[in-house]
């Protein structure tokens, strides 16, 4: 045999990288061969049993799909199913807002969330560059842990602002006006639609109007991320308040949509990509401009995106009973996970469990920040086979009527042996 060259990619340029915390907290989760696990790590929902819930309407939709004799495998355009992302812009927008009317949104289909905070990334990272913006993205502290990734792989430099207070298990608003008012002007700025990844705090629509008019006196740009639009609260208007009161404020702006837990369509990687130019005589050229360089971005990264997804939301999206069915499901979803924290503060407070709980009830969405310690964690693991991220995070739709009593339960006995 002929010598080898030697690697081109050794240890000192490559290091070994640590697996995905989350999806290795999952695999952790499946090899547990104990009856009594519970997963409470990655955000999917699960239906009382424990179990992935296929939507109804979303059945339906794929019903519509494999009996529509013309359906094919064809390429989508390159902003995707225009049905799809004309609706989702609606959907998020508001259908009468005035931005649509003025055709001043520029919609690009998306690999989920992630694909569209990636595309945002890197049009900022390529495009942000007007004179005296910073272009330096901050982040709430903590957020969703890939958030990091997405923007640093684009070269865009990462800071971060308070957001959580541990002591009220609350936001911390005065830290975050603070932090935002200090960023240098021009600053982009991260922020969560509804219910805020990990922690399940959200500002209050007061507190969002004060953010507005601080981000507009300090000319930062709005980049929201909204996954759990009709999840958080059951009603998709008031998930979408935060994005709209800033439309209406004039913003020029993006939103990363994720179709990922308000259809469950976790892996078929369905979401939007939202432009919005703020209202001008030359905004819908302006949106046409930035809308030409998507594309080519877009093919540059993903040639066009997937189908079957765009296609069940779209189906929903376009029917009215489909949609009325549509929040039905979601009002299911919002409803048990609403009665899960009941439960689970209940249970814990009926314990005497030392420390208060009534953040648990007042958090939204698909996960509560418990205050639980790394170590309490990990007992709660190796004790239990209860399952969360370290931060103590907990995914609330991994709690079940079978299964909150025996997670009160566990977690009373750890805090208190670790207090
Ligand atoms: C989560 O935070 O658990 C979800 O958003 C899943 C993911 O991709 O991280």
């Amino acid at each position: 045999m002929a010598s080898a060259l030697p690697t081109s990619f050794p240890a000192e340029v490559v290091p070994q990288a640590p697996e995905d915390p989350l999806f290795g907290l999952m695999a952790a989760y499946r090899a547990d061969t104990s009856p009594n696990k519970v997963d409470l790590g990655i955000g999917a929902y699960r239906d009382d049993n424990a179990k992935p819930w296929v939507l109804p309407v979303v059945k339906k939709a794929d019903e519509i799909i494999r009996n529509d004799p013309e359906a094919n495998h064809e390429y989508l355009p390159i902003a995707g199913l225009a049905a799809l992302t004309s609706k989702a812009a609606e959907l998020v927008l508001g259908a009468s807002s005035p931005a649509l009317a003025e055709k001043r949104v520029a919609s690009f289909q998306a690999i989920s969330g992630t694909g569209a905070l990636h595309l945002g990334a890197l049009f900022l990272a390529k495009f942000y560059k007007i004179a005296g913006a910073n272009r330096t993205v901050y982040f709430s502290s903590p957020t969703w842990a890939n958030h990091h990734q997405i923007f640093t792989n684009v070269g865009l430099p990462i800071a971060s602002y308070p957001y959580f207070d541990k002591a009220t298990r609350g936001l911390d608003f005065e830290g975050m006006k603070a932090a935002l008012r200090d960023a240098p002007e021009g600053s982009i700025v991260l922020l969560h639609a509804c219910a805020h990844n990990p922690t399940g705090v959200d500002p209050s629509p007061e507190q969002w109007a004060e953010l507005a008019a601080l981000l507009k006196e300090k000319r930062h740009f709005p980049f929201f991320d909204t996954a759990y639009q009709g999840f958080a609260s059951g009603d998709l208007d008031r998930d979408a308040g935060a994005i709209r009161l800033f439309v209406e404020a004039g913003f020029e702006l993006i939103v990363a949509q994720s179709f990922a837990k308000n259809f469950g369509l976790y892996g078929e990687r369905a979401g939007c990509f939202h432009y919005v130019a703020a209202p001008s005589p030359d905004a819908a050229e302006t949106k046409t401009r930035v809308a030409s360089q998507l594309a080519i971005l877009q093919r540059s990264e993903i040639s066009n995106p997937p189908i079957y997804g765009a296609k069940v939301a779209s189906i929903i999206l376009n029917d009215p009973a489909l949609f009325a069915e549509w929040q039905d499901n979601l009002r299911t979803m919002s409803g048990r996970i609403i009665d899960m924290r009941k439960q689970l503060r209940g249970k814990l407070e009926e314990l005497g469990t030392p420390g208060t709980w009534n953040h648990i009830t007042n958090q939204i969405g698909m996960f509560s920040f418990t205050g639980l310690t790394e170590p309490q964690v990990l007992k709660l693991r190796e004790d239990y086979h209860i399952y969360m991220t370290k931060n103590g995070r907990i995914s609330m739709a991994g709690l079940n009527s079978r299964n909150v009593e025996y997670v009160a339960k566990a977690v009373d006995k750890v805090v208190r042996e670790t207090q």
